[in-house]
């Protein structure tokens, strides 16, 4: 079932896709050559504290075992899902996927980018871009009257026109008082299939792009999803508003 927010819903889940926004984009600030990928963690962790936002991932039930830390952080060949380490400092021409879900006044927001540390080769800054532009079209199309398959089907024609490989199965999702609520919303698909989308719905678009070959594999730790070939992938994510007329971004943060 897809939950239709209320007006009263629809201002809970602006302010806490403000706070993930928020606590993302200090994330992304903080990256840099040198840190680690725990300490990363630690400083996001401290901040939803402070505002009084919890990680939506933290303690996330898992085939293995929950999940272990505060965001998700996943680096070069890992696509999503990757865990923080002590062992793992972010050093020049990586690219680190920052995913960030908090939960705030009882509602859910999520969000990821994909930083760019020190210099990144020209082609990997390309490779980076065509996942944003894909969350772009992707986005364009939430609109009221259109279909789930819609957004699904920009993303894959811009992935596939720029020869990405898609992430099969790891799709984006509806949000709300859960972090995973219905719909999926796979990044590939027919048009005009699905449900319709109507204004309220509030969406969490993330196409999850690799470099290369698709194939993905699920690392000993039971989370860390990282591409066969070794080859780079990227993610990027926002959660939206369907509306009467535009897709409202509530994942960008309220200066
Ligand atoms: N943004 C991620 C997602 O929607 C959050 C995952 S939480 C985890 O899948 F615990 F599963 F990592
Ligand atoms: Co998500």
């Amino acid at each position: 079932m897809i939950t239709i927010k209320t007006k009263d819903e629809i201002v809970k889940m602006r302010s806490a896709c403000a706070m993930a926004a928020r606590v993302l984009n200090a994330m992304v600030e903080y990256a840099d050559v040198g840190v680690s990928t725990y300490d990363l963690d630690c400083f996001g962790r401290d901040l939803m504290m402070e505002l009084g936002a919890q990680s939506a991932c933290f303690h996330y039930p898992g085939r293995k075992s929950p999940y272990p830390a505060h965001s998700c952080i996943s680096i070069n060949d890992e696509v999503v899902h990757g865990i923080p380490s002590k062992n793992v400092f972010l050093k020049d021409g990586d690219i680190v996927s920052i995913d960030v879900s908090v939960f705030y006044n009882g509602y859910a927001g999520d969000n990821t980018k994909t930083v760019r540390i020190g210099n990144v080769s020209k082609e990997v800054e390309r490779f980076v871009r065509v996942a944003e532009e894909a969350l772009d079209l992707g986005i364009a199309q939430a609109t009221a009257g259109n279909r789930i398959g819609d957004i699904s089907h920009a993303i894959e024609v811009h992935a596939q026109k720029n020869r990405c490989g898609i992430l099969r199965d790891f799709v984006g999702h509806g949000i709300g008082k859960n972090l995973h609520e219905d719909p999926q919303i796979p990044n590939f698909g027919p048009p005009h299939t699905g449900p319709i989308l109507k204004p309220g719905m509030t969406l969490a678009i993330e196409p999850m792009l690799t470099f290369g070959n698709e194939k993905v594999f699920i690392a000993d730790d039971g989370w860390t999803v990282k591409t066969v070939d070794g080859k780079l992938a990227v993610h990027c994510e926002h959660t939206i508003l369907v509306t009467e007329i535009l897709p409202e971004v509530l994942t960008l943060e309220k200066k």
